[in-house]
């Protein structure tokens, strides 16, 4: 049976960020196909400490709960022209958006070696496409993960682990509600997308099934846009 490719019995998932958003409807869908999930936020493991990372791991590894399956989700963005960009902010994001995905790679992959099955993916976004001019910084940092992404799954293609970018284009999450609530920037935001409407959370939970379960094995080094068409030319 072919839906049986889908299921993710008997198979751990770390999704970071999926107490809420985008992480939530990906870590709900993953727990309906049978995966055990991890809940992770910023209580349970604050990104932007590098030596937290390490101690939420040991954890892992000390309970056997090593994750078969990544969901680097978690970031975050500020809003700022380049030009008057705190440095300190811009350090933040890079650690959180980037540099905390290649470290939790880092610590999945022995085990997933080990196995021979794993899956690695990262949420992008649309600004790797179409950076927002004031979102450089954040744009930047997507773009180094998507590129980050290409250059592990061609070395780790033969040891049974995909690795994936799943890029979401306007999500009705906290960080956009008030945006898209106002009467002026919401319709234009949707007027700029061929579907004509933003997504719900849900709405990348097929994706990234497709992408953690054996239904998506031979799609590696890939990036997926969830985004209703907004980055197709024209
Ligand atoms: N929403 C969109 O339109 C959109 C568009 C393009 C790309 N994306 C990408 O999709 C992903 C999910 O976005 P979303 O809109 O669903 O996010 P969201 O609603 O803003 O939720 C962000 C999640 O990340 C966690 N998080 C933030 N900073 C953290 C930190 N320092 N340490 C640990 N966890 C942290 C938050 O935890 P707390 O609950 O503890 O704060 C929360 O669970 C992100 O990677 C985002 O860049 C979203």
């Amino acid at each position: 049976m072919f839906k049986e490719k889908f299921d993710l019995s008997g198979k751990t998932a770390l999704v970071t960020g999926s107490t809420r958003g985008i992480g939530k409807a990906i870590g709900d869908a993953f727990e309906e196909y049978g995966a055990k999930v991890i809940r992770h936020n910023t209580k349970v493991c604050d990104l932007s400490d590098p030596a937290a990372i390490e101690v939420f791991f040991d954890a892992l590894e000390r309970g056997g709960s090593l994750p078969d399956i990544l969901v680097a989700n978690a970031s975050i963005q500020a809003k700022v022209p380049w030009t008057q960009f705190p440095m300190d902010e811009a350090r933040k994001e890079l650690q959180v958006n980037f540099l905390a995905t290649l470290r939790m790679f880092q610590r999945c992959y022995p085990k997933m070696k080990r196995q021979g099955w794993g899956r690695l993916i990262v949420l992008g976004s649309v600004n790797e496409r179409r950076p927002h001019p004031d979102m450089c910084v954040y744009a930047a940092t997507k773009s180094a993960q998507e590129n980050l992404v290409r250059g592990i799954a061609r070395q780790v293609a033969a040891e049974g682990i995909t690795v994936n970018n799943l890029s979401p284009g306007v999500f009705y999450t906290d960080r956009n509600k008030e945006c898209l609530a106002d009467p002026v920037y919401g319709p234009k935001v949707t007027a700029a997308i061929p579907m004509h409407r933003y997504a719900m959370p849900e709405d990348a939970a097929g994706a990234a099934l497709l992408l953690a379960s054996d239904a998506g094995s031979y799609i590696t080094g890939a990036t997926i846009m969830v985004d209703g068409g907004l980055c197709l030319p024209g």
